[in-house]
């Protein structure tokens, strides 16, 4: 049987060709670092608006404010996917805003993403959807059996890698869509409304299984308008308001007895 530690898989990772490695062994610094920074659309829309900000290694945090406020935008800009007006966003040690774009792949593959609409080939198999995220890293065939066999019991669909997507119900969709996001072991997980398209349990199912992750060390920053996600647990708040970021911390919505600045769905 393939059996494949961490320090196997690693050796297998493709040399990084341009020489640009994103390492994540500098644990005393913060993961992501916004600095004065601002986004504007060529709209004229002023999305963010001299947001200052520090996520440390291995935090959970929501990001919520009402819909278009502009979670999906911050979230965008972490990885390279939205550019910024002014300012500095650092990931993992690097300025993103200096990331060239041959390098911006190798920056790309510490972050798993999930959306709210899975974004998963619908023809391919549970198996292919999650594999092909390995396969674009270049890892030998045996490590990818091992590790999408892993990442399937992580998120409770152990032994269906065979199964096609179309016949799936919108909560197994999504745990295949954060298998894919995890199997490479990011250091980042970014969760842009998850649970929109699920019922309220399965909402909470959802988000204990980035709260599993977190457990294990991964940072998570889960997106979402929902405000009875944010009571579930008493994670570090950030609200999005008019182009600002208001840091409530954890358990504020909780503990508040009448509606704060926290949207009600
Ligand atoms: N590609 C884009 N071009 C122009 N405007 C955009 C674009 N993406 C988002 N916006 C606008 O920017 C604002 C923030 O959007 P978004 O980040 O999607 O907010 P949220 O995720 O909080 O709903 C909205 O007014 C939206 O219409
Ligand atoms: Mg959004």
């Amino acid at each position: 049987m393939a059996t494949s530690g961490p320090s196997e898989a690693r050796t297998f990772r493709p040399a990084f060709r341009t020489g640009e490695r994103f390492s994540r062994d500098a644990k005393d610094r913060p993961l992501i670092v916004f600095e004065s920074v601002h986004k504007s659309y060529a709209t004229g829309m002023r999305v963010l608006r001299g947001v200052d900000l520090s996520i440390g290694r291995g935090e959970f945090i929501f990001v919520t404010g009402p819909s278009g406020a502009g979670k999906s935008t911050m979230l965008r800009t972490i990885y390279g996917a939205e550019g910024i007006d002014e300012g500095r966003i650092t990931f993992l040690g690097r300025d993103v805003g200096t990331v060239t774009k041959q390098a911006m792949p190798y920056l790309r593959r510490n972050v798993g993403i999930v959306f709210q609409d899975f974004k998963l080939v619908p023809t391919w198999t549970i198996f292919e959807n999650i594999a092909i995220a390995l396969e674009v890293a270049g890892y030998a065939a045996r490590i990818i059996r091992s590790r999408v066999a892993d990442a399937l019991e992580r998120v409770g669909l152990v032994g269906r890698g065979d199964e096609r997507i179309t016949v799936l119900s919108g909560g197994e969709k999504q745990r295949v869509a954060i298998a894919r996001a995890i199997v490479n072991d990011p250091a980042l997980v970014l969760a842009d409304e998850p649970t929109g398209n699920l019922d309220p349990q399965l909402a909470v199912d959802i988000l204990g299984l980035f709260e599993d992750m977190h457990r294990a060390g991964t940072t998570v920053l889960f997106a979402t308008h929902d405000r009875s996600l944010l009571e579930v647990s008493p994670h570090r708040t950030l609200v999005l308001d008019d182009g600002r970021i208001h840091d409530i911390g954890a358990g504020a919505v909780i503990r508040a007895s009448h509606p704060i600045e926290v949207p009600v769905r």
